[in-house]
């Protein structure tokens, strides 16, 4: 009898979720994803495109953690399974927006939405499922109402499942909770475990990896018959980073949220919500670059002023340490220095400390005579002696400079030029010191004129234990940016978590690296597919500060770094295209500038900020073209970058407005360059072109090519 009564009950709860199932469309009809409770009421999605299965049925949930806190004291429990669903409601929406600063000057958010809410009878709690559903993809997050049974509460693990209908090609990093600057796999799904061990990189790694098919996003995956999916999280603020655990027997990933300190994952006070967790699809590759999804789930702009954020173009004093091996410290009296006990004033300088007067000067005076908006200055402030390897909790201050830094004079000297100093906070990741500083790094900063900070987070985290990626960082690094909003301050934050498009409500977030920048072109260097496939993973969630513009790629002719850039001099160009940020630097020294003078116009000329961009050409890992037309002018520039092999672009110039004419100048690869042999080959050529024109250009391998067409 016993038995009987479960199955009639099995059979009337499949019966009642049957009548549940709910399906919403992309406003073009492509795109359908599907809602249903099935077995014990479990909820479970799945995606098509076209007709075909991009997400095989899926199953969504969280786990609590017990909980002593919650208002009851709340033991460990699930939102896995035994909902109903209590009702549904589907809506559209269209409307379109203009971003502060962007690829773009308006924005289309156009999208179906289904909404689940959803109840689990055994603990008497609501939960809402909300799904929108765009021509190129879909977003579905999880929200819990306010409400008596679900006050207080600790996530254990988020399962969002997102199953996969074949072996892909994906291109993936390992899932680290710490660092992001590894070179990019590409992989089947099934070899990924294969390959793990030698994707990590050990050396930033601190206790990140947490299993050997484990992967962060922005995923970018092709499926066999060409269809392009990539996996992404929007939103993500007072949450953890989404990372995905593959299990590759099934070929279903599921979330797998980044702990904090405590080992747990979420802790959370109704009414609250999820990020977004996404799926883009398409069976063409420029629209995954194209696409504005991420973007569009992300709240609107809570900024209300925004006059003074603007794009910027800017050089610094970086890339001789960096790459020259020069120093951030003032004194190379390494061990007899700490924070606050040493007069600086009486320190014996070493003589190779970059952020000094002088040459801080100079760097000023380039920036004026070749229009670039800012100079940046690293190791102009007390503390780099010993800022990094000791887990040190009170490193810098922000406020004291070296005594061969002069703050005031600088600034002033700059702004009487036209141009703006821009400040440098390496935090050597003890987010506690940062925060207990910031209010007075951020009034110094007002005092002397500076609008921009280059944060930084290298190293362990303080709070001890926490991660890069953890809840209670996340907030971190939204804090210095709401912080700084109210100072008028842009901020570009290096090693903080990886963005997921929270640009839109705070476009004082102008920049973020947040994976393998140029740096690495001075360790050893980078993979030429690298920078093409940054912009179908990283970039998706917000413009990366890639630091390009290196154009004397033979480091060893200038300093004794044995490193050489992975690209051709040409392909550095066409980075100004390609990695979209309204934050560019040109990051090679003054003079090497002057050296390749002709090819620096390049730089000096491109637009940061644009009205309109049209990806011409796409694939992950192998190349991309983009047009790009120069905010506010006639002008456009096209940027073509690839990977490891050679590749011919035919670019039909029908964008370009009818019966006006043209000057392009084109920087293009000699017939004989090649990243490795000849990187330094290129030629310089000006014609007139008009719309409908077609332009045939020979990319070298790690080359590209940079255009900028100027309306007469
Ligand atoms: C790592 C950053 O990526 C780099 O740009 C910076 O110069 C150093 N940290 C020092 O802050
Ligand atoms: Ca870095």
């Amino acid at each position: 009898m016993k038995r009987f009564n479960i199955a009639l009950m099995g059979l009337l709860m499949g019966m009642a979720n049957l009548a549940s199932a709910q399906t919403v469309t992309s406003p073009n009809g492509k795109i359908a994803v599907k809602f249903s409770l099935t077995g014990n009421g479990v909820p479970t999605y799945e995606m098509t495109y076209k007709g075909k299965e991009v997400v095989k049925p899926s199953h969504l949930g969280l786990e609590l953690a017990k909980d002593k806190h919650a208002s009851k004291g709340m033991d460990e429990t699930s939102l896995m399974d035994g909902f109903q669903t209590t009702n549904t409601k589907t809506t559209t929406f269209d409307e379109t927006w203009k971003p502060v600063w962007g690829e773009t000057s308006t924005i289309r958010n156009h999208y179906n939405e289904l909404e689940v809410d959803l109840n689990q009878p055994s603990s008497k709690r609501d939960i809402i499922i909300r799904f929108r559903v765009y021509d190129d993809g879909m977003g579905l997050r999880y929200e819990f109402p306010e409400q008596k049974e679900l006050n207080y509460f600790v996530i254990k693990e988020e399962h969002t499942q997102f199953a996969m209908a074949g072996d892909h090609t994906a291109w993936w990093l390992p899932g680290d909770y710490d660092t992001q600057e590894q070179e990019t796999q590409e992989s089947k799904l099934s070899e990924i475990r294969s390959r793990f061990h030698d994707a990590v990189n050990w050396s930033n790694s601190s206790v990140g990896v947490f299993s050997e098919t484990g992967v962060q996003t922005s995923l970018q995956m092709k499926s066999n018959d060409g269809l392009y999916i990539n996996i992404h999280e929007a939103a993500c603020e007072n949450y953890a980073t989404m990372h995905l655990n593959l299990d590759d027997k099934n070929m279903v990933f599921e979330s797998w949220l980044t702990p904090d300190a405590t080992g747990l994952k979420g802790f959370m006070q109704t009414p609250c919500t999820t990020p977004w967790r996404t799926v883009m699809v398409s069976d063409d590759a420029r629209d995954m670059l194209a696409s504005n999804l991420i973007l569009n789930l992300n709240e609107p702009c809570k900024i209300e002023d925004t006059s003074w954020i603007h794009p910027t173009k800017y050089c610094g004093v970086w890339w001789e340490m960096i790459a020259g091996g020069k120093s951030w410290a003032y004194t190379d009296d390494f061990n007899s220095v700490k924070l606050g006990q040493t007069d600086y004033a009486h320190a014996k300088p070493n003589g190779h400390h970059p952020a000094n007067t002088a040459n801080v000067k100079k760097y000023i005076d380039f920036a004026a005579a070749n229009g670039l908006d800012q100079v940046l200055v690293e190791g102009w402030n007390i503390g780099w002696e010993d800022w990094f390897g000791h887990w040190k909790q009170d490193v810098f201050d922000f406020v004291t400079p070296y005594p061969d830094f002069d703050i005031k004079a600088l600034n002033e000297y700059a702004h009487s030029k036209g141009v703006k100093l821009m400040m440098h906070h390496e935090t050597s990741s003890s987010a506690l010191n940062y925060e207990r500083h910031l209010e007075d790094a951020l009034n110094l900063m007002n005092k002397y004129g500076y609008d921009a900070v280059k944060t930084g987070y290298v190293g362990d985290i303080i709070p001890r234990g926490d991660h890069h990626y953890s809840q209670s960082m996340n907030n971190h690094y939204m804090h210095v940016i709401k912080e700084a909003a109210k100072h008028h301050i842009m901020v570009n934050a290096h090693e903080a978590t990886r963005p997921t498009g929270l640009c839109r409500t705070y476009p004082n977030m102008v920049g973020n690296e947040s994976a393998r920048g140029t740096e690495y072109e001075a360790f050893g260097g980078s993979d030429p597919n690298h920078t093409v496939i940054l912009p179908f993973t990283r970039l998706q969630g917000g413009p990366m500060d890639y630091t390009p513009g290196i154009l004397e790629t033979q480091l060893s002719t200038w300093c004794s770094n044995k490193s050489w850039v992975h690209t051709t001099l040409v392909g550095q160009l066409a980075l100004y295209l390609t990695m979209y940020s309204p934050l560019q630097m040109a990051a090679d020294l003054p003079e090497n500038y002057q050296k390749y003078n002709d090819a620096f116009q390049f730089i000096k000329d491109v637009a940061v900020d644009w009205d309109d961009s049209r990806y011409l050409e796409a694939e992950p890992a192998r190349y991309i073209t983009v047009a790009r037309k120069a905010k506010g002018t006639n002008n456009w520039f096209i940027g073509g970058k690839t990977g490891l092999a050679a590749h011919t672009s035919n670019i039909k110039l029908d964008f370009l407005d009818k019966g006006r004419k043209y000057e392009a100048t084109i920087y293009a690869d000699a017939k004989d360059a090649d990243y490795e042999k000849n990187p330094k080959a290129y030629t310089i050529t000006k014609r007139n072109v008009k719309k409908g024109d077609v332009l045939k250009l020979q990319e070298a391998r790690g080359g590209g090519f940079a255009i900028s067409i100027k309306a007469l």
